[in-house]
């Protein structure tokens, strides 16, 4: 009898951490203390098997293979949702309800995100989890309720007194994003197949037919539906349905809303869409449903899609495109990339033809090659990327399209036949040619002009591909002594844009000494590090005989940018390029800013995303005006982050290290307090 309380407890125990864990994502106790409880059950259910019960939490790490799925009917249909693409196809839908309704006023939607997986059912008989089954067609899924039972936000009982006799939960089985590239991780670690992107990894992991298997990919689970109930009254409105189902400790999205109108709708959109970077899961677009159940009733179906809900897609961010060829770039600092020419593709709002490939190592592990499909993705700003081959689609060896040999990286530059390196313990391989390479002579040279270094009006990259194959600019010292005759020569200039080039180039002298120390193109040296050396060193001279020491004195630098800026000055060419800038005048020393005394002397800040009321540059000039610096990224040093909307990354790094997180007007108290 003890042993049968014991169980009991247990078992409470482990599915509350379970709850905690995996539904809230608040956990109560540490993994050792659940593995603890855990062994202690599966123990005792070992000793007195007629303890065993099918909603222990032992009984969650899987069984043994099944020949085949059973085909399960579902009670009531897995419908699918029509789409709008539009403001103006979210308001043909509005108005569409509205009609349907017969109402004048605004209609009340509940919403909530479209979750990127896959569709399923889940049979609860007086609160006992019986059976889920995949959507299938509609009519029929495949009944995965051993895969369902590894899930640890399914709750294999639902918690509280009143439980319905019958309840069917609607929802969708997705791979969180960090267990997603922990899973590639390790695939790749064992020089296994990587999935291309969570929701394809929780298809695979969920058809599994070995649940043990499933156990290991760590899946998750989120309701947004009732499919049927018996024995209890369905909520009055979709938005207290979902309550309900909170309450019986099933998983709901934390961004559900309830809004108003298509005003309401947009504005969640909107939203959403900026929190979707940083979500813990994929998701597609956004679902709106006519709020009360009463009205879902009466609008009722077309076909296969209810009236009374509709789905709001973004912009697909993964496309499939076919690969044309596989180019090499070199950049400014001579590392060769890798390169996709892609079949034009319309991607995440833009059309798409290059993407890159990232280095070697990348495209072997992808196993790229020219004629392959591939799906590519464009994620907000960030460079499109090819995420992985479709195989399937990969043309037969001796067919009418010839399989194309593995990429291999050239051994020489591609744009001047030196020799490339790889530097030791970097995928990355370089041309050893320096800026003798006219490629990266380019590069540097685009980049010395670019508009946040020496910002020199008229000259962009296709006039200093010019410059350079002609012989008329080396290094960016040559721009300053360019006659107006030859750069009137050159193919879609004239005398007016040679003019103009020449009055740039002498426009964007004298500049401060961070923005040149930038413009120079120093490995490693962003604007914010030019920016804290020319403050710190006041004179070029001064940084130039740095050593390497001096240097690391500087707030964020660290002994790899300290060897970079060292390496850079000790090089003669660089000297020699110097040299020739100073008589151009190209830049002005000033004095090194004594350290100021204020109350934030030392005190590092990053700030991330954007600030209600304050600019960047707002925010910055405060800070330093009290002596506190502002980094460019979090770290141990840091003290404090100040964060607005959207703020990425930086935020979760802050909250990893336990750095203090201010948001605007906490940031303001501090800087008021004591003024
Ligand atoms: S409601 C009767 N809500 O989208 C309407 N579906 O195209 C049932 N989905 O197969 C769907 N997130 O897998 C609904 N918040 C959400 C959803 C959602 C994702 C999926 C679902 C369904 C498909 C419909």
């Amino acid at each position: 009898m003890r042993s049968e309380a014991r169980a009991l407890e247990l078992r409470r125990l482990i599915e509350d951490a379970n709850y905690r864990y995996y539904v809230r994502d608040d956990p109560a106790i540490p993994d050792v203390e659940y593995d603890r409880l855990l062994r202690e059950l599966q123990d005792l259910e070992a000793v007195h098997p007629e303890l065993l019960t099918s909603d222990s939490p032992t009984q969650r790490v899987g069984a043994g293979p099944l020949k085949d799925f059973a085909q399960v009917a579902h009670d009531v249909p897995m419908l699918s949702l029509n789409n709008a693409f539009s403001e103006g196809e979210v308001a043909a839908f509005d108005r569409r309800v509205r009609e349907g309704l017969e109402r004048e006023g605004p209609i009340e939607y509940a919403v909530e995100p479209k979750f990127d997986g896959l569709a399923i059912t889940l049979r609860y008989e007086q609160g006992l989890f019986v059976r889920g089954a995949t959507r299938g067609d509609g009519t029929s899924g495949e009944d995965v309720s051993a895969n369902l039972r590894t899930i640890r936000a399914i709750p294999m009982r639902l918690a509280g007194e009143n439980l319905p006799e019958l309840l069917e939960v609607r929802g969708e089985v997705l791979m969180l994003r960090r267990d997603f590239d922990k899973l590639n991780q390790d695939a790749r670690d064992k020089g296994e197949k990587t999935f291309v992107n969570p929701r394809n990894a929780a298809a695979g992991s969920l058809r599994q037919l070995d649940s043990r298997i499933t156990a290991q990919r760590r899946l998750h689970f989120f309701s947004y539906g009732i499919g049927r109930v018996e024995g209890a009254d369905l909520p009055a409105t979709h938005a207290a349905a979902m309550d309900w189902l909170a309450e019986l400790r099933l998983p709901v999205a934390q961004q559900r809303r309830v809004v108003v109108g298509v005003a309401g709708l947009m504005a969640y959109f909107n939203e959403l869409g900026e929190q979707r970077p940083n979500l813990p899961f994929d998701i597609d677009g956004a679902v709106y449903k006519v709020n009360r159940s009463a009205d879902q009733e009466r609008l009722g179906f077309v076909s296969r899609a209810p009236r009374f809900a509709i789905a709001h897609k973004y912009p697909a961010q993964e496309e499939l495109t076919v690969v044309e060829a596989i180019d090499v770039q070199v950049g400014r600092t001579g590392v060769l990339t890798p390169v996709a020419r892609l079949k034009p593709v319309f991607v995440g709002g833009v059309t798409v033809t290059n993407a890159t490939l990232h280095n070697e190592d990348e495209v072997r592990r992808k196993d790229v090659r020219v004629g392959d499909s591939v799906i590519v993705r464009r994620a907000g700003d960030v460079i499109p990327e090819v995420v992985g081959v479709v195989l399937e689609r990969r043309p037969m060896k001796d067919l009418v399209t010839p399989l194309h040999e593995p990429f291999v990286m050239p051994t020489v530059c591609p744009e001047c036949d030196a020799p490339v390196l790889r530097l030791e313990g970097e995928s990355a391989v370089r041309c050893s040619n320096g800026l003798a390479c006219p490629a990266q002579r380019k590069q540097a040279i685009i980049h010395f002009a670019s508009r946040r270094a020496m910002d020199i009006e008229g000259l962009g990259d296709k006039l200093v591909e010019q410059l350079v194959d002609r012989g008329l600019v080396q290094t960016p010292a040559d721009l300053y002594s360019l006659d107006l005759e030859p750069v009137a020569g050159l193919e879609r200039m004239a005398q007016k844009s040679a003019e103009n080039l020449l009055a740039g180039v002498k426009a964007s002298r004298h500049k401060p000494l961070a923005r040149f120390v930038f413009a120079l193109g120093i490995r490693q040296v962003g604007e914010q590090t030019a920016r804290d050396l020319a403050r710190h060193f006041g004179k070029l001279d001064a940084l130039m005989a740095a050593a390497a020491e001096a240097l690391l004195l500087v707030p964020d630098v660290g002994p790899v940018v300290a060897a970079s800026i060292a390496a850079f000055f000790r090089e003669s060419h660089n000297l020699a390029v110097i040299e020739a800038l100073r008589q151009a005048q190209a830049w002005v020393d000033g004095e090194a800013l004594p350290v100021s005394p204020g109350r934030f002397a030392g005190k590092i800040f990053v700030l991330t995303g954007t600030l209600p009321n304050l600019t960047r540059d707002q925010a910055r000039a405060r800070i330093e005006a009290e002596g506190g610096k502002v980094a460019g990224s979090v770290s141990g040093k840091t003290d404090y982050v100040v964060a607005g909307v959207e703020p990425g990354s930086k935020l979760v790094k802050a909250e990893q290290l336990s750095i203090e997180i201010l948001d605007e007007a906490a940031f303001l108290h501090l800087f008021e307090q004591g003024e």
